[in-house]
This record gives C-alpha cells, sequence and structure tokens, in this order.
C-alpha cells in the first residue's frame, strides 16, 4: 500500500513521524511499506531484546494464545508464576508484581516506598531522584524524571522527588532528612545520554541509603534484562538494591514489566496495588521465553563480547573522525560525537538506499546505540560501514 492509503489522519498528533508503514521485521532488519528494509540499531527503543519476531517468543505466545489469555489478576495463572520464579532465582530480589510498562512498573515502586515510609519511617514520602533521568510518562514518573522542561507541561507536579547530581554522593547527602524514603535511580541513564552512575557512586549509594535506613530503588527499565551485559546492571557495581524495576527488554516487544522486591520490603496489603492486565498469561509466556533465552548458558557472555565489539568500532571512528569517544555498557553505547550533528545522522541514516539504517540521537551530541542483543558482528560491521558513508555526505 501506498502512505497515503493508510488512514494515518485518525491517529492523535503526539509527534513527528517520517512518512513511512512499517510492516514486517525479521531478526535486526525491519522493511516499510515500500519493501524497502532497515538495519535496526533502536529495536523499539532497547526494547527487542531478541530482535524482531523472534522464534521462541512467538511459539510461547501462539502456545498461549490458545490455551488462555487473561483469567483475570484476581486469579494466579501458570506463566506468571513461572516468570517470577525464573526472575527471583536469578535476581537478590524476592517478590514481583507484573506490570504493563515501564512507568507503571516505577508508579508501583514509588507507591511500595511510599507504603513502607507509612510502615517504617514514621509516614516519610519522599524519593530522591536524579537530573537528567528518565522514569516514565505518568505524572508521579514525569514528576520524579529529571527532564529539562518536564516540571512544567503538566505542572502541577506530583510533590516528593528533590533532584540530586548523578556520580555525585554529597549532591544526594545534603537532600536526605526525615521525609525522605528512598533513593531512586537508573543505574545507566538511558534518555539522558548513556550515562553509567560509577562503581564507587553506587556503592557509596548503598553505604548511605544504609546508614541513614532509607530504600534504594534501582530503574532498570532501560538497562536491565541483559542490555548492560549482565541480566541486571545492578551486578555490575555489587550492591543489592532493596527494589528494582524492569520493563522494554522483558517483553522482548510486547508491554510487560515488572517491580521487583525484596521481600521485608514488599508491604502491599490486599487491594493496594493490581491492575487488569497485570501477570497476564499471554505477556507473561513472551516475558519468560525472553527470559529464559538470556540466561541459556553463553548468551549473556556474547552480549558483553559483542557490546566490547561495538565499543572498539566506535572507538576506532571516533579517532578516525575526531570525535570524543563513546560510553555505556553491554549493548547499551554512545558515541559522542562532539558536536549537535546527531539528529542529522540519524534522518540520512534512515533515508538511505537501497537499504536504511535506524539510529537514535539521544541528544544532539550523541548518537545511542541499542541493537538487539542477539546482534551479530557482521551487521555491527555493516552499521558501521554505513555510518561512515552518512559521515562523508555531512
Ligand atoms: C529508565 C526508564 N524508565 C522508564 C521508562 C518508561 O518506560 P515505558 O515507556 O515502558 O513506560 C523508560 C523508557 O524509555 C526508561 O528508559
Amino acid at each position: 500500500m501506498n502512505f497515503s492509503e493508510y488512514p494515518i489522519e485518525s491517529l492523535m498528533y503526539i509527534t513527528n513521524r517520517p512518512e513511512i508503514v512499517f510492516t514486517h521485521g525479521k531478526g535486526s532488519w525491519l522493511y516499510d511499506n515500500e519493501g524497502k528494509r532497515y538495519l535496526d540499531f533502536i529495536q523499539g527503543w532497547a526494547v527487542n531484546s531478541l530482535g524482531h519476531c523472534n522464534e521462541g517468543m512467538i511459539e510461547a505466545m501462539e502456545k498461549q494464545a490458545r490455551l488462555l489469555i487473561n483469567p483475570s489478576p484476581a486469579f494466579y495463572n501458570e506463566p506468571m508464576a513461572k516468570l517470577a520464579g525464573l526472575l527471583t532465582e536469578h535476581s537478590c530480589f524476592d517478590k514481583v508484581f507484573f506490570a504493563n510498562s515501564g512507568a507503571e512498573a516505577n508508579e508501583g515502586a514509588i507507591k511500595l516506598a511510599r507504603k513502607w515510609g507509612k510502615k517504617h519511617r514514621d509516614g516519610a514520602y519522599e524519593i530522591i531522584t536524579f537530573d537528567h533521568s528518565f522514569h516514565g510518562r505518568t505524572i508521579a514518573t514525569m514528576s520524579a524524571s529529571g527532564k529539562p522542561g518536564w516540571d512544567t507541561i503538566y505542572a502541577p507536579q506530583v510533590p516528593g522527588f528533590p533532584k540530586a547530581d548523578l556520580n555525585d554522593i554529597a549532591s544526594v547527602e545534603k537532600l536526605i532528612g526525615a521525609k525522605t524514603v528512598a533513593v531512586m535511580l537508573e543505574p545507566i541513564q538511558g534518555e539522558g545520554g548513556v550515562i553509567p552512575a560509577t562503581r564507587e557512586f553506587m556503592q557509596q549509594l548503598r553505604a548511605l541509603t544504609q546508614k541513614h535506613g532509607i530504600l534504594l530503588i534501582v530503574d532498570e527499565v532501560q538497562s536491565g534484562c541483559g542490555r548492560a551485559g549482565t541480566l541486571f546492571a545492578y551486578e555490575l557495581s555489587g550492591v543489592e538494591p532493596d527494589i528494582m524495576t524492569l520493563g522494554k527488554g522483558i517483553g522482548g516487544g510486547v508491554p510487560l514489566a515488572a517491580l521487583l522486591a525484596k521481600k521485608e520490603i514488599a508491604v502491599f496489603e490486599a487491594g493496594d496495588q493490581g491492575g487488569t492486565y497485570n501477570g497476564n498469561p499471554l505477556m507473561t509466556a513472551a516475558g519468560y521465553s525472553v527470559i529464559s533465552q538470556l540466561v541459556a548458558p553463553g548468551f549473556l557472555e556474547g552480549v558483553r563480547a559483542r557490546g566490547e565489539y561495538l565499543r572498539d568500532k566506535l572507538l576506532e571512528l571516533s579517532a578516525e573522525r575526531g570525535f570524543q569517544g563513546e560510553r555505556g555498557e553491554g549493548l547499551l553505547r554512545a558515541l559522542l560525537l562532539g558536536k549537535d550533528i546527531g539528529p542529522e545522522i540519524v534522518e540520512k541514516a534512515r533515508l538511505m538506499q537501497p537499504d536504511g539504517l535506524l539510529l537514535n540521537a539521544a541528544r544532539p551530541n550523541l548518537l545511542r546505540f541499542m541493537p538487539a542483543l542477539n546482534v551479530t558482528t557482521e551487521e555491527i560491521d555493516q552499521m558501521m560501514a554505513m555510518l561512515r558513508t552518512i559521515l562523508d555526505s555531512l
């Protein structure tokens, strides 16, 4: 079908989209309505952990769709229990609540921390978050986010989210008071431009939160589920948080997210938290397939190896073109361009012929790479060659 034949005008405007309609995908490749293919280093915004239309996920969802789609969250179902068991087996957490988006999982984390504060810290409710952080698009998670401009779009904000500076422990300490219940951060700020919290900062945060008897919450919606080369990014720092949220990669492309907590923190009472789709067997069956593939022997070692390969290639390019290096962990990386040419590169990459390339500029002066975790080194080479062609044309 031609682009003009789609009833695009019926869609509510929320952002500028290019005039193409994607019709199908496989692995690292996406195809549009004109049959053009694109090498995808965005993968649904770090969502399709196993690439487009992963066979294991398809099989799991096809099988589950014929068995049971939603018995209601008031009852247990098999995939929900199996996925919770898999997540607690492979993390430091004991309890899991499933949600449908990263923002909703973070809303759950905020509610759980406030509930815990009511019970154990004299009603403390403030959660210290960070400048340039991103926690979602609900009113509370926008208030928790440190994205410039977000304090005014839908004002008034939800109160109780003072902002500190990432990797600056003194900026956190000075905000802690009687009302503080937790510190919440992304172990790697994703939307902020792929900025890792240092191992030292994570350890200082753990010690500081323990000293004050408050909670440490990690938002691993983007950094979790193998993206950083370990199953969860908190593992890189050798600390155990009290609460973790997951989204994006856990569903491999379908709406699934999770809130995990240590058992002593899991203080919800009947009726405190829920949702009609939460823990539905169709999505949790997909999530079980994804996590099973991530924890299969050798898979995460492969992610680390491909992450190092991508890092080396980006460093080579940076040296060659006079850029400012790269940063990130595993297969969440950024090339630091040193000038605001990111959006132009992204646009030219998509328009390339015969094949396009999908890239993202999380900030105008950098490119963010979030390919499928099973991307091949040949595909990385292909992406680098396409990127060089674009840079030559600037
Ligand atoms: C760290 C982090 N938290 C939360 C979210 C929000 O997730 P969702 O878009 O699924 O609500 C995102 C999305 O980019 C994210 O990167």
